[in-house]
């Protein structure tokens, strides 16, 4: 029987848009899906959102937005974010869902059937952030640990989850299977907690104080506490009880957690599955924190990190590589750019992206891209398809117990030793001198780039499929296996191997330098923003604050109703701006660039500008079309292409437009 893997991340809150954290979880998820593709199992790879509790309606409420249309809206967020991040994810789940509400009645009818859900008063603090209730040990310094905030003394009658029942039996299993929690500072820290009694769980709010949630089956006037509902989402994707997913998927179920959650997946959820007569899943596996200048990200902080926003300047494979790379699985990590700038310096455009565009230049240089056969082989090659070889087995084994940071140094250390073969066997010494020998060489070379290719899919698949396409390979991706590689020689290309282009850019001061100055534009812009807000009674969208503008720098919103009259500006100010209708010329997508557009726009004289506009407008759509652009804007690079002027253009929940003039223009004419 085929070998089978289910892997699940959290189902984010819909209180905000995704960050870094949120991105970080769901790339290790993609990671850990792609890798068990690559042995050849079948896999189901689940993630979504969790949209009931006190903390969405007060998001939502904030928001000025009716509940629905706003947890419609987030959940959006985060399901349009996957993609443009190559997530590839199976199933995307939502707790509004009809088909998760069932199964949630379902498994609390059966647990309530069991006795093990009775009705009794309470009285507690509780904290609505965490939306839960403390006990008093558990508070630090009468405050709850995560908000700061001391919590709410509430009395009420609610219904309660017998999870004290469950104690002995969690302790015996989490000792029976060691690798339940890991790594193993988080299995000793619910072992430590187990040590103390532990209490039921009330697993009801009153309709009178929330309504917003799934309404418990055995009494009209409760909806179901958020956690009991978020945590059933794993089995309801795969429609327990009778779904052939369930069947197939539940029995290799692992999680992927970050340690902020561990208690209700160490805790809740096994006792939970346990009263309801499922068995407990294989794994939880526990992450740690990404901390932006040694602190939590934090809105109030103004240090929240939006994946998009390091994705348009350095491209996607260069960020999953980073923090792949960057974090040791289990323990917290700093987050800075620098530190991402530096990793793709020397590990990517300098190790991979030279090794890669050396190596496949001179095979297309040498032999026109063609390799013969190879003929005897010497003591260095032998050591390098060992070498080869050996990596794929110790990858294999990080890759499985999670140590990914690992299983990419083991890869770059072979591109380490691949750098040093070449300079060994000086291939242009032997194209001169001995053909044959230098075919030897050149083909321990590709079959190496071949298997780095495979290694490196999970983490950064598009690169690794740039290189099988330039290897002439039969297949891509998913298609090369890991016992493919594992016969050295066995694929062979079916087209000449192609001359290699740079695969990364190395990142230089000036673009780090235009990325600065990116990052402090918008905390401007940011900062005045909310400075608009504090006087403002508008709603305030939070698409905005991840949503793109059109135009280079542009990534802000154009100001809203509630910023209109403020801060005004005098004629001879806005006569500073250079507005100037142009034609698009030509338009193309900006290499590495998911959002980046390069047009061409004639305003008199030709521009060159680079707008986020891809996945809005099509090249079509654009060329030919009248624009109005702002022409004396300073110039910026982005992605590598020197922008010169930003198009105007309006932004509202719908989407971006850019503006054009009613009726044709001459183009270069000025827009006053
Ligand atoms: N809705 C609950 C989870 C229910 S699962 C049945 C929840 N949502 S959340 O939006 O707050 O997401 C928490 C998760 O987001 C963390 O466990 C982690 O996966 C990810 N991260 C959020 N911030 C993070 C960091 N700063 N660093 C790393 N991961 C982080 O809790």
């Amino acid at each position: 029987m085929k070998a089978r893997y289910y892997v699940t991340t959290p189902i984010y809150y819909v209180n905000a848009p995704p960050h870094l954290g949120h991105a970080y979880t769901t790339i290790v998820a993609d990671v850990l899906s792609r890798f068990h593709i690559l042995k050849g199992e079948e896999t189901f790879f689940l993630t979504g959102t969790d949209e009931h509790g006190d903390k969405i309606v007060a998001a939502a409420e904030k928001a000025g937005k009716q509940t629905r249309e706003y947890v419609d809206h987030v959940s959006r967020l985060f399901r349009a974010l996957w993609p443009k991040l190559n997530i590839g994810n199976s199933d995307f789940i939502r707790t509004t869902d009809p088909h998760h509400q069932e199964t949630v009645k379902t498994i609390l009818n059966t647990v309530k059937d069991k006795g093990d859900i009775y009705f009794s008063e309470y009285s507690g603090l509780y904290c609505f952030g965490c939306e839960r209730f403390y006990t008093e040990r558990e508070l630090v310094d009468g405050k709850c640990p995560d908000h700061q905030v001391e919590p709410t003394l509430i009395s009420e009658s609610n219904y309660f989850f017998r999870m004290s029942k469950y104690q002995d039996w969690l302790i015996e299993h989490i000792r029976a299977y060691p690798d339940f929690i890991r790594p193993e500072r988080y299995r000793n820290e619910v072992l430590a907690f187990l040590r103390e009694p532990l209490e039921d769980l009330c697993i009801s709010r009153p309709k009178s104080r929330l309504s917003w949630g799934i309404t418990l089956p055995f009494d009209d006037n409760y909806v179901t506490y958020v956690w009991f509902d978020a945590l059933i989402n794993y089995v309801s994707a795969l429609r327990y009880p009778d779904g052939p997913l369930f069947r197939r998927f539940w029995p290799v179920a692992q999680h992927l957690v970050a340690k902020d959650i561990l208690k209700p997946h160490g805790i809740y959820w096994p006792c939970m599955l346990r009263a309801a007569g499922i068995e407990p899943y294989r794994h939880l596996n526990v992450h740690g924190y990404w901390n932006v200048n040694q602190g939590k990200m934090s809105k109030s902080l103004g240090n929240v990190v939006k994946p998009l926003d390091l994705v348009d300047i350095y491209g996607l494979d260069a960020f999953r590589y980073f923090l792949i790379r960057e974090m040791a699985f289990g323990l917290d990590s700093e987050f800075s750019e620098e530190a991402l700038v530096a990793r793709i310096n020397a590990d990517l455009a300098n190790d991979l992206g030279n090794l890669v565009s050396r190596s496949l230049t001179m095979v297309h240089n040498y032999f026109e891209g063609k390799l013969p056969e190879p003929v005897v082989s010497e003591a260095i090659d032998d050591e390098l398809r060992e070498g080869a070889l050996g990596l794929i087995e110790n990858y294999t084994s990080c890759m499985e117990e999670l140590g990914l940071h690992k299983a990419l140094a083991l890869i770059w250390e072979f591109i380490g030793k691949l750098n040093r073969y070449i300079v060994t066997t000086e291939p242009w010494v032997l194209a001169k001198s001995d053909r044959s020998r230098l075919a030897v060489v050149m083909f321990h070379l590709v079959e190496s780039i071949k298997t780095v290719s495979v290694l490196i899919w999970p983490v950064m698949p598009e690169t690794a499929e740039k290189i099988q396409n330039l290897l002439g390979l039969p297949g891509k991706g998913s298609d090369l296996r890991l016992e493919d590689v594992k016969q050295w020689g066995k694929e062979k290309p079916v087209r000449p191997v192609a001359k290699a282009p740079h695969l990364f850019q190395r990142i230089g001061e000036q673009k780090k330098e235009d990325r600065r100055q990116e990052t402090e534009d918008r905390r401007k812009r940011e900062e005045d923003r909310e400075k608009r807000k504090a006087g403002a009674t508008g709603p305030q969208s939070h698409e905005h604050r991840e949503s793109q503008s059109p135009g280079a720098r542009g990534k802000e919103p154009q100001e809203r109703a509630e910023g209109m009259g403020k801060g005004k500006v005098s004629l001879k100010e806005f006569q500073a701006l250079d507005l100037r209708i142009g034609t698009v010329k030509a338009a193309e997508a900006v290499a590495g660039s998911k959002k980046l557009l390069k047009l061409t726009v004639d305003i008199g004289e030709e521009r060159t500008v680079v707008a986020g506009l891809a996945g809005i407008y099509g090249v079509e759509d654009l060329v030919g079309k009248q624009v109005v652009l702002l022409a004396n804007l300073q110039p910026a690079t982005l992605m590598g292409v020197e922008s010169n002027g930003m198009l105007l253009a309006a932004e509202d929940e719908s989407g971006v437009r850019i503006l054009v003039p009613d009726g044709q223009i001459t183009p270069g004419s000025k827009v006053r």
